[in-house]
């Protein structure tokens, strides 16, 4: 292009080869415009297919990767992806559901999927019914001919409740219904639902995934096409679209994603054994303990179990953790989890429990493992437990009232 002047140049870059040129890393393909090399092309731009390039919005080689990448490890033909965790689990519903319809929810489903549930598919027809997450083939005495989706969460959301998803899979395809299961926790390489029956999986990719609390995505990934197609179409209806730079974070993020959920696993494990024998602690919440609600077929159906669990506390500690998660410094405090830093977030229960009823103590204190020395985490723990013993409790600070511990429990702690 030597006959246009430098303004036009600066729009113009260069062609240069690519002869020779390879990489390992993921390479980042960012695009709104698809241009064409003919104004026919153009016109006929709809037969390059749903999977075909002919906007950004719908993908690039980029996404094309990581949707690729997600469905091998689902053990599934296709995935979409979608802008965080909730939107997959909110595309998911919305693609299978239209009004009239019913759709059963467990009552340990991540809260805010009620809030998009009492929101939005209320007010558009369907009817929303929650459900006992230890129900296994006994869902079908709450189906009826309008159910058409069975949303399936395990384990549940902060008390970590393993549900029976072949059971539920069988009764719900005997009356017609679709059964769809957020995946988050296990991720792909621990639990792989599409085999065990679900129609559809949903992945936060943010968590584990992508691993380093840096980006937001989620993703969908379904065997029958016409799910996938029903769910890519309701995707681009809505104008639901990834950044490709976001892809990359989360493709690199899964080439360690094996080695993180090792690590976390472990870590998860001191560190609960450590809890469990401590005086301030009621129960903990996760899959592989020996008293876990579903425990049985958390060993039966996944390969493993991140260090994401749940610890409740005996009074007056559980009064105390607000105040106490000051005497943390290694682990952060904040929502979400799966990241490379550990976490912790006091998670209330009983005001997100509709169809059973919350028996253990307020809030829970979700934990999630990340990858520090498990010793260090031992003793911010410590010294979390320690400020518990000193920190008032919202009540003893209404009250002015100190709650009394007894004395040898305090000198066993100093
Ligand atoms: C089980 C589960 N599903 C979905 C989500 C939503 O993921 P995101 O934060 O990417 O929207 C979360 C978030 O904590 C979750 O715990």
């Amino acid at each position: 292009m030597n006959s246009v002047n430098d303004v036009t140049r600066c729009l113009h870059r260069p062609d240069v080869s690519r002869q020779g040129y390879a990489s390992l890393a993921v390479s980042v393909e960012r695009a709104s415009t698809i241009p064409f090399p003919s104004g026919e092309a153009y016109a006929q731009r709809k037969q390059r297919g749903p999977d075909g390039y002919s906007y950004g919005l719908a993908g690039t080689p980029t996404t094309r990767v990581l949707e690729a990448q997600i469905a091998a490890l689902e053990g599934a033909d296709r995935a979409v992806l979608t802008p965080s965790g909730l939107s997959a689990v909110t595309l998911a519903m919305l693609a299978c559901l239209r009004p009239g319809d019913r759709v059963l929810i467990p009552d340990t489903v991540y809260p805010p999927v009620r809030d998009f549930a009492s929101g939005h598919l209320g007010p558009f027809g369907v009817t929303v019914a929650y459900y006992d997450p230890t129900l296994g083939a006994g869902i079908n005495a709450l189906m009826d001919d309008r159910t058409r989706l069975v949303w399936v969460e395990s384990p549940g959301s902060s008390t970590f409740e393993v549900q029976d998803l072949p059971a539920i899979a069988s009764a719900a395809h005997v009356r017609g219904a679709l059964v769809g299961c957020d995946n988050s926790w296990a991720t792909p390489l621990f639990h792989k639902p599409l085999r065990l029956g679900a129609d559809l999986v949903v992945e936060a990719l943010t968590k584990f995934i992508s691993g380093h609390s840096d980006v937001l995505m989620g993703s969908i990934a379904a065997h029958d096409p016409a799910i996938h197609d029903r769910i890519r179409a309701t995707a681009k209806t809505l104008g639901i679209g990834v950044s490709p730079d976001d892809c990359a974070l989360v493709l690199r993020g899964i080439e360690t994603l094996p080695v993180r959920l090792a690590r976390s696993a472990s870590t998860g494990a001191e560190l609960m054994e450590f809890l469990a024998a401590r005086p301030e602690i009621e129960t903990i919440l996760h899959p592989s303990r020996p008293d876990a609600v579903g425990g049985c077929f958390w060993s039966r159906d996944f390969r493993g179990a991140p260090g994401v669990f749940g610890a409740t506390f005996r009074q007056p500690y559980a009064d105390r953790i607000t105040p106490a998660l000051a005497a943390l410094r290694l682990f952060a405090i904040g929502a979400s989890w799966g990241g490379t830093r550990s976490l912790v977030a006091p998670m209330p229960i009983a005001p997100f429990r509709t169809a059973t009823r919350w028996q253990g103590s307020e809030p829970v204190l979700r934990i999630s493992a990340g990858l520090e020395d498990p010793e260090d985490l031992l003793a911010d723990l410590e010294a979390f437990l320690r400020a518990l013993h000193a920190a008032p409790s919202s009540q003893e600070l209404a009250t002015g009232e100190p709650a009394m511990v007894a004395d040898a429990e305090r000198r066993r702690l100093k």
